[in-house]
């Protein structure tokens, strides 16, 4: 057993104290955050426009600068670096504490759905290279995450659709309950998001504890959608969450039919409305006919391996199924599905 060490987490009804952070605090957010009220007094801010721009490795020196010029004005320590903002925020303030001063406290303050379920969890950090995601990156979990109600209720509809792919990926893997009342679930709503995220949350936390840094492989099933999800989301310029919901339709519908999903398997999950989503492949298949880079998307992959790529499959909800494939191999799937 690792010992890996779970982050306290807090759910506030209503906007915390700003004391709560502690002190020695730089707070890095997003900049559509600039004249909260939240934060508008503190003098520690630094200001960051979201995006997958601010995770390019080119800007970071500039960045880096910037940063220690401020930190070194904080007359406490330890120091902390506090992010707030969603995913590419987190990943790169994630980073920035990792290397700061050879490794500073850290906490998230999620403020999309995607990271308040997914990213700010499991202590993965990562910048960007040469236009490719998460090529370079660090294992550092926050010591603390702040979960705010009405932070994570100001979002637009649309960051609700963007992340039902996470949702279902974690209900997937993890299965039992969790998969069972939101499965049923007629559409994703705030309210039920702000219920269950307690679950969601424990859930990748139950795989990560057991795998913190994916050195034994059992983190790998977090894995699941994100193979073909990642050479979606580069290629069709989809949102993460959105290309994770169409990559895992493309491992239901592969698992399906290497027979590792029975077809009543298939169908138990068809019956529910949140599973009919996840077997209609009239999105997919428009998004898979249109991928041209394929092959080269796949051999930058993370998950690659000598004789190909670990690709997860789902045997049933709670039972996931890693085996190596050959890029050839998911290239004659895509071609299956897209013909389909
Ligand atoms: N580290 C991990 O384990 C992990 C896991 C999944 C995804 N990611 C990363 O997360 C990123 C995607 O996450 P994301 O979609 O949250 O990214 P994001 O930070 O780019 O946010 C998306 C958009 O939402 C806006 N936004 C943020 N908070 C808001 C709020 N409260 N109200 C209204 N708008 C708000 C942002 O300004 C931005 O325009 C990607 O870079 C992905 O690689 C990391």
């Amino acid at each position: 057993m690792s010992d890996f060490k779970k982050p306290k987490i807090h759910y506030y009804q209503n906007w915390p104290d700003l004391a709560e952070l502690g002190s020695g605090c730089l707070i890095i957010a997003d900049q559509r955050f600039e004249d909260h009220l939240w934060i508008q007094d503190d003098p520690f801010c630094y200001f960051v426009k979201s995006g997958e721009e601010l995770k390019d490795l080119r800007g970071f020196a500039e960045h880096i600068e910037r940063i220690l010029a401020l930190v070194d004005q904080i007359p406490q320590r330890p120091l902390k670096i506090v992010g707030m903002g969603g995913g590419s925020v987190g990943d790169f303030a994630g980073f920035v504490a990792s290397v700061l001063k050879r490794g500073v406290g850290l906490i998230h303050v999620p403020s999309t759905w995607l990271s308040a379920v997914d990213s700010a969890h499991g202590g993965k950090t990562a910048l960007n290279v040469g236009g490719i995601k998460n090529q370079i990156g660090t294992f550092y979990p926050a010591q603390e995450i702040f979960l705010i109600r009405p932070l994570l209720q100001g979002q637009p509809q649309e960051r609700l659709h963007d992340v039902l792919g996470e949702v279902l990926k974690i209900c997937l893997i993890h299965g039992g309950d969790l998969w069972k009342k939101i499965s049923k679930l007629p559409e994703l709503e705030e309210k039920h998001l702000w219920k269950f995220l307690p679950d969601l949350i424990e859930a990748k936390y139950q795989i990560v504890k057991k795998d913190p840094q994916e050195k034994t492989g059992t983190r790998h099933i977090l894995n699941l959608g994100h193979t073909i999800g990642h050479v979606i989301e580069a290629e069709a310029k989809l949102t993460h969450g959105r290309a994770i919901f169409l990559g895992l339709q493309f491992a239901l519908a592969w698992s399906r039919h290497l027979k590792i999903m029975t077809e009543k398997t298939a169908q138990e999950i068809g019956k529910t409305q949140m599973g009919h989503y996840l077997l209609d492949p009239a999105e997919l298949k428009k998004e898979l006919r249109s991928l041209e880079n394929i092959r080269e998307l796949l051999s930058q992959d993370k998950k690659r391996v000598e004789s190909g790529l670990r690709f997860v499959f789902l045997k049933a909800p709670g039972h996931c199924v890693v085996k190596t494939v050959t890029i050839d191999e998911i290239v004659a799937e895509v071609k299956r599905q897209a013909a389909k």
